[in-house]
């Protein structure tokens, strides 16, 4: 049951951040200095994968570009003494075997996890969401994606990562239901795509991080189209738990949504102030500001 491949779903238009993204992916929108991506292949090279497929659409090419070697620039940083960043650079093209499939046509994420299973195999695969960063408090600092996958090899089945959200923002997710079984890991017995309140199993929401065995594929093959008209990856998920059964982590630690322009501008302020860099500048500069709200 190693888990050594992911998958990324990055093909979406980025509509709510447009005109940024008219001609660049919203995954390569950066946080502080960073794209959103990276910090995403991070998590999986952290977690111990070494292959990444990212599924991608038009105006993807800075994606490929950003994780190949540009020996014209590291030229520039050698000539200029730059050593750390010319590491840094280095590194990035170093971090992981990433391979590249065009999705098509916008079919919803169901469709683009499809596009996945030449690549996957027949291997449990992790699958994490680009717009989505989560932070971990996890004492041993291992990521969300390598905590599911010691689930899913402890389990033999398929896990989702899974927060707590208000009763009122239920409907903007796939909500879980289940049995905690231990501190933190439930055995799911229900999973619905962005419920009505009233319909809603709990208010535990799929934060964007699965680990899956292959079968995910046969159930996907098969989906119709759901809510808003896609192929929803919640609703092939619900079907496999019943033959199959799932489980989820109640995971500790906190979602970056990057998807919204609120909460991306949250998210970078959140990490720059983190840093020795900037940190101690932007305290000062959002204190000042702050005085005059
Ligand atoms: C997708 C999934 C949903 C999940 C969410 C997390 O929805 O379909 O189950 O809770 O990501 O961000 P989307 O945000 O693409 O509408």
């Amino acid at each position: 049951m190693k888990v050594r491949k992911a998958v990324i779903p990055a093909a979406g238009f980025g509509t709510r951040f447009l005109p940024a993204t008219k001609s660049q992916p919203k995954e390569m929108l950066p946080i502080v200095d960073t794209p959103v991506i990276q910090y995403v292949i991070k998590e999986c090279v952290d977690s111990g994968i070494t292959d990444i497929l990212l599924v991608i659409g038009k105006s993807k090419r800075a994606i490929e570009e950003h994780f190949d070697r540009n020996f014209e620039l590291e030229h520039e940083l050698e000539a200029k003494n730059k050593t750390e960043l010319l590491a840094e650079i280095r590194d990035i093209s170093n971090m992981a075997n990433i391979h590249f499939i065009w999705q098509k046509e916008l079919n919803g994420l169901g469709d683009a996890v499809k596009y996945g299973r030449t690549f996957v195999g027949d291997e449990p695969f992790a699958l994490l969401l680009g717009d989505t960063l989560l932070g971990t408090n996890d004492e041993l600092g291992r990521p969300i994606t390598r905590q599911l996958i010691e689930i899913c090899e402890r389990f033999e089945s398929s896990v989702v990562a899974l927060e707590s959200v208000p009763p009122d923002k239920v409907e903007r997710y796939g909500i879980a239901g289940g049995d905690e079984i231990e501190p933190g890991i439930l055995r799911l017995n229900q999973l619905v795509e962005k419920p009505k309140r009233e319909d809603a199993p709990s208010n535990l929401a799929i934060a964007g991080r699965y680990v899956f065995t292959p079968e995910i594929f046969t159930y996907l093959e098969d989906a119709q189209p759901g809510k808003n008209n896609e192929i929803q990856l919640t609703d092939s998920m619900a079907k496999m738990l019943t033959d199959r059964g799932m489980h989820g982590l109640r995971f500790d630690g906190k979602r970056y949504d990057i998807g919204n322009k609120l909460d991306f501008l949250k998210t970078n302020i959140e990490f720059a102030l983190k840093r020795d860099d900037v940190g101690p500048g932007l305290t000062k500069f959002i204190k000042e500001i702050a005085a005059d709200l």
